[in-house]
């Protein structure tokens, strides 16, 4: 949430942050704002909305050459989108500039002592309390920013990640972090720093990882990083392994499109290096394989599309392992007193790796004795860096809100976890494991199979245009499913959607169907499971009989369920914990679709930021 850039180098600071904002925007774009020094001149300008209004004000009202800069793209927290509350926020004597992400929570306090000291306060922001600070703080500080900024933290409760410019020290940049993300981007004779590696990709693909409770001073040539008491720390640098071109639109007018587009290679990248010439799983997961055999209990803590990833997942890890599995919304998780141990592996899944209530999940966890095993995207970021270990999905960058790629990669890599778990503890005879690794490493081929047949769910979704509410139904894995592609429809249609566990519906949601609702139902496969199969077959059927417009998918060849179809959608043969990968594509065009024909932004749904980095 809020997307954050900071440059000092040779280059135009202003192009350089513009860049890296319209890359961050996914983050937050209730308004947007930028800063320079200019000649020891600090100029800004900010403006409500998304980037765009910010751009034309800079056609407008050009800034004045500068090689220093830092640029705010905002999720509003305290106070509402207007051009007063956007960032970068400035010090009564306009010296300082401040650009923040997270939530000070001590604001209210600071704010009537500033204000009882004299001190202008000119937004309903949290953030604005730090530009003030640090205004008597440099001073106190004989005019060292960096002094100042850790003084000033010393002081701040919450998560934050500050970064901010001062007149009077023209070639630096200096940030802060607790709780929020930033990570540094070393160039050659210039310096990043960003919430995200996406800001500065075009221009250096070396990037420092950063700690808890550290302060950065960037100059054109130098990084300096130390704690909050100002001591020298080492931070680990690493290379980003994908380049720009992976962060742009390529060819489709939509990140989501684009994204829904390269799920066959991502899950086939979440698989690449995984599998050994035997056929076996080969995981360096970083915990030792006696740590594994001694597990009794698996929970996994995720959020939205992640926590639905989970749920899937556990049917699976079950089914393999025999090992009792929970899965926990993270937001919840440290609130309700889990029971945890030095026999518990918790599963945190996040894309971003930044997710608040999951890395407060993860740190409740390993307080409590916990094994914590991260399944994240994004290298370098706070949730693998905080766990015992960590499988990264190697989806590439995910930029559309809504997550496509990233669901179906967690999916894969979570069964990878199962999987290698049944191997180490020989739940699973190895042939077994052989055989379910092998269907594995054919989704891709199959997924590819959905995107080419999936043309006829666009046009459905032209139709259901003017549908006030959509359910979704599900058994077994199917039900997550159900749950995600109704999270879909919500965030991107803005349309009331649900998702129901298909034998629930006779227990009180049957009530909501009207003549004309559309129920789009999950079947599993006839084969194998085919009690799953045939209940589901009969509540397509109940629906139906109340007048429900039946959605169904299924599996190619699967006839029983043609009678009752108004609209039937095939997927590909795969045994049922594996139908989730294919199952879930047509959900996500359908939303995206759908979204699109109301005429909404699909890539930037409104309320929404992809990175949600309060609680
Ligand atoms: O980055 P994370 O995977 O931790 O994010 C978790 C959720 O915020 C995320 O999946 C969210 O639900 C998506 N917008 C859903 O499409």
């Amino acid at each position: 949430m809020c997307g954050i850039v900071g440059y000092v180098g040779a280059k135009q600071a202003l192009e350089v942050v513009v860049s890296g904002l319209r890359r961050l925007e996914y983050r937050g774009y209730d308004s947007a704002g930028v800063a320079v020094v200019s000649d020891s001149v600090l100029v800004t300008r900010k403006r409500a909305g998304k980037l765009v209004n910010l751009e034309s004000l800079l056609g407008a009202e050009p800034l004045p050459e500068s090689t220093t800069g830092i640029g705010h793209t905002r999720w509003a927290t305290h106070g509402v989108p207007n051009d007063a509350n956007a960032h970068p926020h400035v010090d009564c004597s306009g010296r300082i500039a401040v650009i923040h992400n997270g939530i000070i929570e001590n604001f209210a306090e600071l704010r009537a002592e500033l204000s009882a000291g004299g001190h202008s306060l000119d937004s309903d922001t949290d953030t604005e309390v730090a530009a003030h600070l640090l205004e008597e703080a440099v001073e106190r500080a004989g005019g060292s920013l960096a002094d100042a900024m850790r003084a000033v933290c010393a002081r701040l409760e919450g998560a934050f990640t500050l970064v901010a410019i001062d007149s009077r020290s023209p070639d630096l940049v200096v940030g802060a972090r607790r709780n929020s993300p930033l990570v540094v981007g070393v160039g050659d004779g210039e310096m990043f720093m960003a919430s995200d590696v996406a800001a500065f990709i075009e221009y250096t693909r070396d990037a420092l990882e950063l700690g808890q409770d550290q302060v950065i001073e960037l100059r054109a040539d130098s990084v300096l990083v130390t704690d909050f008491a100002g001591n020298p720390v080492e931070v680990r640098a690493f290379r980003v392994d994908w380049d720009a071109s992976a962060a742009e639109k390529g060819g489709y007018d939509l990140f989501m499109l684009k994204e829904i587009a390269e799920q066959p290679k991502a899950v086939a990248d979440t698989l690449l290096g995984r599998i050994g010439p035997n056929g076996e799983l080969r995981l360096d997961l970083g915990l030792p394989e006696e740590a594994l055999r001694d597990i009794d209990k698996v929970v996994i803590t995720a959020c939205g599309t992640a926590y639905h990833a989970g749920m899937i997942a556990k049917y699976a890890i079950e089914h393999w392992t025999r090992i009792p599995c929970e899965v926990e919304l993270a937001s919840e998780f440290r609130y309700r007193d889990p029971i945890l141990g030095r026999r518990t592996l918790v599963i945190a899944i996040s894309q971003s790796g930044e997710t608040m209530d999951t890395l407060m999940a993860v740190r409740y966890a390993r307080e409590q004795g916990a094994r914590v095993l991260a399944i994240c995207n994004t290298n370098g970021s706070t949730i693998p860096r905080e766990s015992d270990a960590v499988l990264y999905t190697h989806a590439g960058p995910e930029v559309a809100v809504a997550s496509t790629k990233a669901f179906t990669t967690q999916v894969v890599a979570v069964y990878l976890v199962g999987l290698y778990l049944a191997q180490v503890r020989g739940d699973k005879f190895g042939d077994e494991v052989r055989a379910i690794i092998r269907e594995l490493a054919d989704m891709p081929r199959k997924v590819d199979i959905v995107l080419d047949t999936v043309e006829p769910v666009r046009e459905l979704a032209r139709q259901l245009k003017d549908a006030t509410s959509v359910l979704f139904i599900g058994r077994h894995v199917g039900f997550p499913v159900a749950l995600e592609g109704a999270l879909k429809l919500k965030e991107l249609a803005y349309m009331h959607a649900e998702g129901f566990a298909a034998g629930e519906l006779k227990h009180g949601p049957i009530a909501l169907l009207e003549p004309g609702t559309p129920v789009v139902v999950i079947v599993p496969s006839p084969l194998g499971r085919s009690v799953i199969h045939d209940k589901i077959v009969s509540n397509i059927q109940e629906v139906r009989a109340r007048g429900a417009l039946t959605i169904v998918i299924a599996e190619e060849g699967d006839e029983s369920v043609e009678a009752w179809a108004d609209h039937l959608i095939r997927v590909p043969v795969c045994p049922t914990l594996l139908q989730p990968l294919v199952a879930t594509i047509p959900l996500q065009v359908l939303a995206c679709e759908l979204a699109t024909a109301k005429g909404h932004d699909v890539d930037q749904p409104r309320n929404l930021a992809k990175s949600v980095t309060v609680e």
